[in-house]
C-alpha cells in the first residue's frame, strides 16, 4: 500500500504539472481526489491493516493528500495569472475613460436647502410631523370645522382609520406647541397631498415650508419684516413684496404674499408666493387644552405662520413651465441644474 501511494502522488503532481488550462485541473482533482478518485479509494484499504500499520501508511495518506492539494493551489494561481495576463492582450490603458457625469441634487431639493439656510439665519430651527396625520392635527385643532370645504372626501386622500395625508404642513405647527413650550421658532419642509388632477401646476404630492414663530410681542410687522427679507434672499435685494387680506381658519389677520418677479422672457408680474397670519386666538386656546397648561394662552403669546409652497418657487426660481417635470427624473431636465 505504501508503493501505491507513493505512486499516486506522483502520478498527480505530475498530471498536475501538465494541466494546461482550469478545467483540466479540475478534471485531475477530481481523478484524485474526488469521491471516487485514487486516493480515496486507496484509502479504504486502511481498514485492512494491521494495528501497528495504520498509524504510519494514514499518515502517508494525510501527507500525499496535503501534497496533491498544494500542488492544485498553485497551478491553479499559475493558470489563472496566465488567463488575466491574456485577457489584457491588445488592451491600451492609455486610451482616454469613459466620463461619468457626476450628477447634481434635485432642483426641488437646492431650493428647500436654500429656503432652510436664510431661514435658519433668522434663527428659525427645523420642525417635523407625519405624513399621515390625525383629523385632529390637519384640521379641528387649526380651527377648520367639520363642514369646511378642504375636509371633503374630494379634497383630501383618507384611511379607513380614520387618518388621513396632511393636506398642508401646518400639522407641524400644532405637533410643535403640542411638544415645546413658548417661544418658538420653526420651519418644517415637507411633502402635503390634495385630490387635484394632474397639470402643469397641480400635483396629488406636493412640497410646502412651514413657518411658525411664538413669542410674548409678535407683531404682524415682525412677520412682514420676515417674509421680505425671505424672498429678497431668494430672488433679489430689489424684489418688491406685497401683502393681500386673505382668509385661513387658523390665522386673523390672514394676508397672501404676492411677489413681483419676472420669469424668463416675460414682463415683471405679481405672483402668490406664500399664506400667512397671525395665528388665531382659538388655535392657542386649543393647545392649551391638549397641554393642559396656559403657557400659549393667547393673552400671554403672539404669534405668526406661514405656508409656502417649495414646488412653485422652485418652478418662479428657474422658469419651470410644468410642475411634472420636477417628479419624472428625465436626466436631460435634471442635469440642467448642477
Ligand atoms: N396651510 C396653508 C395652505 O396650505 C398656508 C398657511 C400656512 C396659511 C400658515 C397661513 C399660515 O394653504
Amino acid at each position: 500500500m505504501k508503493e501505491e501511494i507513493a505512486q499516486i502522488q506522483s502520478d498527480a503532481l505530475s498530471a498536475i504539472e501538465s494541466a494546461s488550462d482550469g478545467q483540466t485541473l479540475d478534471q485531475t482533482r477530481i481523478t484524485f481526489l474526488g469521491k471516487k478518485g485514487r486516493l480515496t479509494t486507496a484509502s479504504a484499504g486502511m481498514k485492512d491493516l494491521s494495528k501497528e500499520e495504520k498509524p504510519v501508511v494514514g499518515q502517508l495518506l494525510n501527507t500525499a493528500r496535503s501534497a496533491i492539494m498544494d500542488a492544485l493551489e498553485t497551478k491553479g494561481r499559475i493558470l489563472q495569472d496566465e488567463d488575466d495576463r491574456a485577457s489584457l492582450e491588445g488592451l491600451d490603458i492609455t486610451l482616454p475613460g469613459q466620463p461619468l457625469h457626476p450628477g447634481n441634487l434635485h432642483p426641488l431639493t437646492q431650493l428647500k436647502d436654500r429656503a432652510i439656510g436664510i431661514l435658519r439665519r433668522l434663527g428659525f430651527t427645523l420642525a417635523e410631523g407625519p405624513e399621515i396625520e390625525t383629523e385632529f392635527h390637519c384640521f379641528d385643532a387649526l380651527n377648520t370645522p367639520p363642514e369646511h370645504p378642504a375636509r371633503n372626501e374630494k379634497d383630501t386622500f383618507y384611511f379607513d382609520s380614520g387618518k388621513l395625508l396632511r393636506t398642508h404642513t401646518s400639522t407641524v405647527q400644532i405637533r410643535t406647541m403640542e411638544a415645546q413650550s413658548p417661544p418658538v421658532r420653526v420651519i418644517a419642509p415637507g411633502s402635503c397631498y390634495r385630490r387635484d388632477e394632474v397639470d402643469k401646476t397641480h400635483l396629488p404630492a406636493f412640497n410646502q415650508l412651514e413657518g411658525l414663530y411664538v413669542d410674548n410681542d409678535v407683531q404682524v410687522g415682525d412677520l412682514k419684516g420676515t417674509l421680505e427679507f425671505f424672498y429678497r434672499a431668494m430672488f433679489g435685494e430689489d424684489t418688491e413684496v406685497r401683502f393681500r387680506p386673505h382668509f385661513f381658519p387658523f390665522t386673523e389677520p390672514s394676508f397672501e404674499i404676492d411677489a413681483r418677479l419676472q420669469l424668463k422672457g416675460q414682463d415683471p408680474e405679481w405672483i402668490e408666493v406664500a399664506g400667512c397670519g397671525m395665528v388665531d386666538p382659538a388655535v392657542f386656546e386649543e393647545i392649551c387644552k391638549v397641554r393642559g397648561d396656559d403657557l400659549y394662552h393667547p393673552d400671554k403669546v403672539t404669534g405668526y405662520a406661514f405656508g409656502m409652497g417649495l414646488d412653485r418657487l422652485a418652478m418662479i426660481k428657474w422658469g419651470i413651465k410644468d410642475i411634472r417635470l420636477l417628479i419624472e427624473n428625465d436626466a436631460r431636465f435634471l442635469s440642467q441644474f448642477s
